[in-house]
């Protein structure tokens, strides 16, 4: 570009050699004049691709009106600061990102200069820490109520049990059944409730296994859900390397996974169940063609409580996330209206020999 061989020496050295994606362009419009290789690094362009393109050419902002408040707050103030707002990269990928722009002066015309702070891991850790509290609240809390909870319970339940069968209550056999069902929803809530942390010492059991042969003795299981619901199920299972597992827990984050992902779909869906090696990791994929997640709730995901559903209890993917976390994985979500794919990452297991 023309325009390159009229920057100043130091000021080129210290535009191109930055870690943070710049640019400089066009006040109108925001055409790119020129692009340090971060900028191109971070959004998977080449350099041929943007120069001369606009954000809105190329779709670089998700919200194309983000561009235009920039540029309108440049033109109030003479510059912005801390703009947040998510670019999408060619690759598809999506980022958080903070912009900092102002005005310079080349050859005595102004044009823009912005300063881009990718801050996608950030939000991502903040995310992940918020969900971690979350859990941590939940598991003090858990473990010093669900015994006194329990205990009554269990006591009402047996006289409920005791009455029913009495020939004076033989006209509300319904409404006892009803009290019932009731109580046992309270405490499958309180199981559950155990799952999010490891209060109940039956889980703290974790033996090195083989996550095929596990997903296998589960098969008919989940195929039998499957038939109920008329959905498909595919297993795509290969040799993984074994991992630490505790098998009363992965079998709990598998049915929670799956069941959502029938919940997601109409009937004659089809669900996938696929393992794999990818580096040092085993990773778990369960693939709906559901409705997707709804946007409003995406980043709260693994939040106690937190349904969209008319019979949910919202606690499915909080116990996923906790029992994810005890087994040193992580939860990688994908989702768009074809479909979701949640990814359970587990480490592989290193013996010292
Ligand atoms: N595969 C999926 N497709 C679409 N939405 C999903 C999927 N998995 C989870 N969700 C959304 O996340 C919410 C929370 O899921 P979670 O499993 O924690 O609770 P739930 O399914 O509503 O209730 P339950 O406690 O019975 O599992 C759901 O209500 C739903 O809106
Ligand atoms: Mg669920």
């Amino acid at each position: 570009m023309r325009i390159i061989k009229n920057l100043d020496e130091l000021f080129l050295k210290v535009f191109m050699s930055n870690p943070c994606p710049m640019a400089i362009s066009e006040l109108s419009d925001g055409t790119y004049i020129e692009v340090n290789d971060a900028l191109l690094d971070t959004l998977s362009y080449c350099k041929e691709e943007v120069i001369g393109k606009t954000p809105l050419e190329l779709g670089i902002f998700l919200d194309s009106i983000d561009h235009k408040k920039m540029l309108q707050l440049l033109n109030a103030h003479g510059y912005f600061k801390s703009f947040e707002t998510l670019v999408s990269c060619k690759n598809g990928n999506i980022l958080n990102a903070v912009f900092n722009g102002e005005f310079i002066t080349i050859e005595g015309r102004p044009y823009l200069l912005t300063v881009m702070n990718n801050i996608t891991a950030k939000r991502h850790y903040e995310q992940e820490f918020i969900r971690l509290e979350n859990l941590n609240l939940i598991g003090q809390m858990s473990a010093g109520i669900s015994h006194e909870i329990r205990n009554p319970i269990t006591t009402v339940r047996g006289f409920l049990q005791f009455f029913m069968r009495k020939s004076a209550y033989a006209h509300h056999q319904d409404y006892f059944e009803l009290m019932i069902s009731e109580l046992d929803k309270a405490n499958s809530i309180i199981t559950n409730f155990l799952y999010i942390t490891e209060s109940d010492p039956l889980h703290s059991q974790y033996i090195v296994q083989d996550l095929k042969k596990l997903l296998e003795r589960i098969q008919p299981l989940l195929a039998t859900n499957a038939l109920e619901k008329h959905n498909r199920l595919l297993y795509y299972i290969s040799d993984t390397p074994v991992i630490l597992i505790n098998e009363t827990e992965i079998r709990q984050m598998v049915f929670n996974l799956v069941q959502n992902g029938f919940d997601a779909m109409p009937m004659g869906g089809t669900l996938i169940l696929k393992t794999f090696r990818q580096d040092r990791h085993v990773v778990l994929v369960v693939q709906d063609h559901g409705t997707g997640i709804d946007e409003m709730i995406l980043d709260k995901l693994g939040t106690p409580f937190l349904t969209t559903k008319d019979n949910g209890t919202g606690l499915g993917l909080a116990v996923c996330y906790g029992i994810a976390h005890r087994h040193n994985a992580k939860i990688n979500v994908t989702t768009s209206s074809h479909g979701t794919s949640f990814e359970v990452h587990f480490p592989i297991y290193q013996t010292d020999s």
